[in-house]
């Protein structure tokens, strides 16, 4: 039985019939294991609550609360998406359990008695003590149903709000749990709120709110600190109230609710605010008398309409379909759509968290959000730039209202860069936004309390924590860890506030930022070799280079290159690229330096891996940069191999942390057949995978891709022949978000399966390099730089 009334929030994104069950193709256990941690259980796009089981393993993390194995700690309500480093959230839940619990807050778990199930807002499990618990989500409220043993008396549903999940990799990450109150009013309902701290981002005391009812009348329900401190007498209508409230671990608190019927359902409110809010927030998505099947098709149409027809393609594959609509599910989790929902100040403008983290998101999925999902990203950017104002800072990991942990550079500042070059305007204010900008190129934040123990010498929590020797000397000494790395991504941020100070008109501003973002360069050895090249960005104090192994020198916070090697950041500066190609020998040596890439193994003890790593974000850029010396084939052929290699959709298909979608928009801008340059117009040109995608530009136009002479899935004869954009011929392999994307537009490729030389026209532009004066003409020029490799390709094309 549902309110009529009750379903129109959830259908009202369905005003445009839906003639195809897109989340038919969508598997949720896609990149549950294997490191991908991929967030198995149910939820809304974008939404606050993640509902989904926390299993137990001891020793093991649990990133996104879901393992294969161990045993249930609980169902919370609040998860991240796909993350590493360390646990966070798994806050808000409630345990069925069967039997006489003598010791509630006890930290209990329970067995799994079959495999998980679930698909697209829905999920089941099954305890071990036969309680079939099933899950549906909207945004801000879930729901529970759980089947109890016919046979069983005693069925109970355990709300522990100390849970959340534990950290086992002992760096002084766990997540805490510091006090909490829990109530149970005059009509059965309970209202409850917990405060926790710690996890990845290091985030001080944060704050949720709850608000749970049952649709049954419970024979008992009790309210717990470490021992029962109220008994509520059970009966056919539930009369007086209990509460307990905590400081800290020594008093956790919670409720046992028990039920002499076996079929028993549960909705809970969440809430960042109060009490209220929570219960506000569940009358508004999940009223009384609401049908949890209603809850889990409300969901799907959502998915469908808002976030999965926005892809079509005429493909009938159905692992590629699979593997399409599933990268689309697991991007738009993140980041969450608090608006309404911020604790730290009032605003009209809207506020996004669970941002993890822009270190990982800047080079693919900002993009991204870009095409598919305009509203929510210019909501986005809006709300970056509100927190600025507010907390002084934009964010690069923001979770749980705390804008921590800071792995590179303020990448906000290339993601607001990326926004302005495409025209993003709307309700943005650029000048906030600039200003944002600035005080992160300017403006040392200051340093944590206390530090973080793994970079204690500046802060982790926003901004540039190594500015001081950034403005000082255009490089970054020892005196502050990560240093090449971070000098590598400062350069790419002073590259985004060129791009913005130029469009705003900001004088002097332009010159010096575009100067600023070639630094860099002050950072590059040209006499460093490594396996036959010379030329890497090393370390560096203020008299000369140090030493370094380019290829086994990717270190953590306290090193001079974070989760990737000098071999691995040396291409890291794509807005300079034609600076870099002179600086590593030429197109010719740059060419056979990214072959090396792909073919030399880093590691002597592991003899198959290449240098290239797939499994992480900052080589995102990689296997595209072939693009720049005209050798666009080599992109198609690098870019697909990791694509086809390295994802599937099995349940280990990342190759690494997903990272809140990062590595899916990876891939699906390789079945699209273009990268973004993050921060410029420019998308660089390889292959789509299809033999047509529309993409809903969600302004009434489209980009229809279309190919020929492939094999429609992407796997050979993937070698473009030629390319018409919008019904001309294209001699580009590059074009721009106004060719495109502003009003729509077509590509029409021709596929075969060898290459050939079909981009005549100039290489993707490196607007960070000073132009060659030269007395020659641009053909004279072009041929310069493209003549090697020119000649290379009329080999592969004539000879063989
Ligand atoms: C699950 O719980 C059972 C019973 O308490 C215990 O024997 C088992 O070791 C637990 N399994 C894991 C993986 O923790
Ligand atoms: C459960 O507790 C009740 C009351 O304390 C007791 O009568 C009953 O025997 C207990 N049942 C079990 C299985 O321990
Ligand atoms: C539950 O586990 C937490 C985290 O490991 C621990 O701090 C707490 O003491 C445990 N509580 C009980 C009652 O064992
Ligand atoms: C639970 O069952 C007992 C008898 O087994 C009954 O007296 C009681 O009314 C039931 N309570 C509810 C809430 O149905
Ligand atoms: C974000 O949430 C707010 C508050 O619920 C809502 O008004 C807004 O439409 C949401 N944004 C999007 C893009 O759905
Ligand atoms: C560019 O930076 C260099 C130092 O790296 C400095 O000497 C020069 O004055 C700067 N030029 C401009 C236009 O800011
Ligand atoms: C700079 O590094 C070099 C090479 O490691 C070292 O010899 C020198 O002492 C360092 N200078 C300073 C000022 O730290
Ligand atoms: C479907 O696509 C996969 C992956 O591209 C491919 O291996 C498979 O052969 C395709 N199946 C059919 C029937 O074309």
């Amino acid at each position: 039985m549902f309110k009529a009334s009750s379903l129109v929030p959830l259908l009202a994104l369905g005003a445009v019939a839906q003639t195809t069950d897109y989340t038919q193709y969508v598997n949720i256990f896609t990149g549950t294991q294997g490191g991908g941690n991929d967030f198995p259980g149910v939820a809304r796009p974008f939404g606050m609550v993640k509902l989904g089981a926390d299993l137990l393993v001891s020793g093991t993390d649990s990133y996104s609360g879901y393992l294969p194995n161990g045993n249930f700690s609980g169902f919370s309500m609040m998860h991240e998406q796909g993350t590493g480093g360390a646990p966070k959230y798994g806050t808000v839940a409630q345990l069925p359990l069967v039997g006489n619990i003598s010791n509630p807050l006890s930290n209990i778990t329970v067995g799994r008695a079959v495999t998980d199930q679930g698909s697209v807002g829905y999920y089941r499990a099954q305890t071990s003590q036969n309680v079939v618990v099933e899950l549906a989500a909207a945004t801000r409220a879930g729901m529970y149903q759980y089947t109890f043993p016919a046979s069983s008396t005693g069925n109970n549903v355990l709300i522990d709000i100390s849970h959340v999940l534990p950290s086992f990799r002992g760096q002084g990450l766990g997540q805490g749990y510091s006090g909490g109150h829990f109530t149970i009013k005059d009509d059965g309902h309970y209202e409850a709120s917990g405060i926790y701290n710690n996890g990845w981002n290091r985030s001080p005391d944060w704050t949720i709110y709850s608000c749970g009812y049952f649709n049954v009348t419970p024979s008992a329900a009790r309210v717990y600190t470490n021992t029962v401190t109220g008994t509520v007498a059970g009966g056919s209508k539930l009369q007086s109230s209990g509460s307990a409230t905590s400081s800290s671990w020594a008093t956790a608190v919670g409720g046992l609710y028990t039920f002499n019927t076996s079929v028993v359902s549960s909705r809970v409110g969440i809430s960042w605010i109060s009490n209220a809010q929570a219960c506000q927030n569940l009358e508004n998505e999940i009223p009384a008398g609401t049908t949890f099947s209603s809850v889990v098709e409300g969901t799907k149409t959502t998915w469908n309409n808002q976030i999965l027809s926005k892809i079509t393609t005429t493909s009938t594959n159905t692992s590629n379909l699979e593997l399409l609509y599933t990268s689309l599910y697991f991007m738009n989790l993140l980041p969450t759509n608090q608006t309404g929902e911020n604790p730290g100040w009032t605003s009209t403008e809207p506020y996004y968290s669970d941002i993890f983290t822009f270190w990982d998101l800047f080079r693919c999925s900002t993009a991204l959000l870009q095409v598919l999902d305009p509203v929510v990203y210019e909501e986005h950017i809006r709300s970056l730039i509100d927190i600025y104002r507010h907390d002084g800072w934009m964010p690069d990991a923001r979770s749980s209202n705390y804008n921590g942990r800071v792995q590179g550079g303020s990448n906000a500042d290339n993601v607001l860069a990326d926004a302005y070059v495409k025209g993003v305007r709307g309700q943005v204010n650029w000048e906030d936004g600039y200003a944002a900008m600035v005080k992160d190129a300017e403006i040392q934040p200051p340093n944590t309390i206390p530090p973080d123990p793994m970079a204690p010498e500046a802060s982790t929590a926003q901004g540039r924590g190594a500015l001081p020797d950034w403005l000082a000397y255009g490089f970054i000494t020892p005196a502050f860890t990560r240093a090449a790395s971070r000098a590598v991504e400062y350069a790419y941020n002073d590259f985004g506030l060129y791009q913005v100070a130029k469009g705003l008109g900001k004088g002097d501003d332009e010159a010096k930022y575009l100067n600023r973002s070639r630094n860099w360069r002050n950072h590059w050895n040209p006499d460093l070799e490594s396996i036959g090249y010379s030329g890497f960005i090393v370390p560096r104090n203020l008299t000369s280079f140090i030493a370094t192994d380019p290829l086994t020198d990717s270190g953590y916070w306290g090193d001079p290159y974070y989760e990737a090697s000098s071999w691995d950041y040396s291409w890291g500066d794509i807005h300079d690229m034609a600076k870099l190609i002179e600086w590593m020998g030429g197109a010719d040596t740059f060419y056979n330096r990214l072959e090396t890439m792909f073919t030399v193994g880093a590691n002597p003890n592991s003899p198959t891996s290449i240098i290239f790593d797939s499994t992480n974000e900052p080589t995102f850029n990689v296997p595209y940069l072939y693009n720049f010396v005209n050798r666009q084939d080599r992109s198609v052929y690098q870019s697909r191999k990791v694509a086809k290699g390295d994802y599937n959709i099995g349940v280990s298909g990342l190759p690494g942390n997903s990272d809140a979608g990062a590595m899916q928009t990876w891939l699906l801008w390789n079945m699209i057949g273009l990268y973004p340059v993050t921060g410029q117009s420019t998308f660089l040109i390889h292959s789509p995978w299809y033999e047509s995608m529309t993409i809903d530009l969600s302004n009434g136009k489209n980009l229809q891709i279309t190919s020929t002479g492939g094999d429609g899935n992407g796997d050979t004869d993937y070698y473009v022949q030629s390319l018409n954009v919008n019904g001309q011929q294209w001699t580009k392999n590059w074009l721009t978000w106004d060719d495109v994307f502003a009003n729509g537009g077509t590509m029409e490729f021709v596929l075969g399966p060898n290459p050939v030389q079909w981009a005549t026209g100039p290489v993707p532009p490196s607007p960070a390099t000073e132009p060659i004066t030269c007395v020659c003409s641009h053909l004279v020029l072009y041929q310069l730089r493209t003549t090697l490799t020119f000649n290379r390709i009329a080999t592969t094309v004539f000879e063989t």
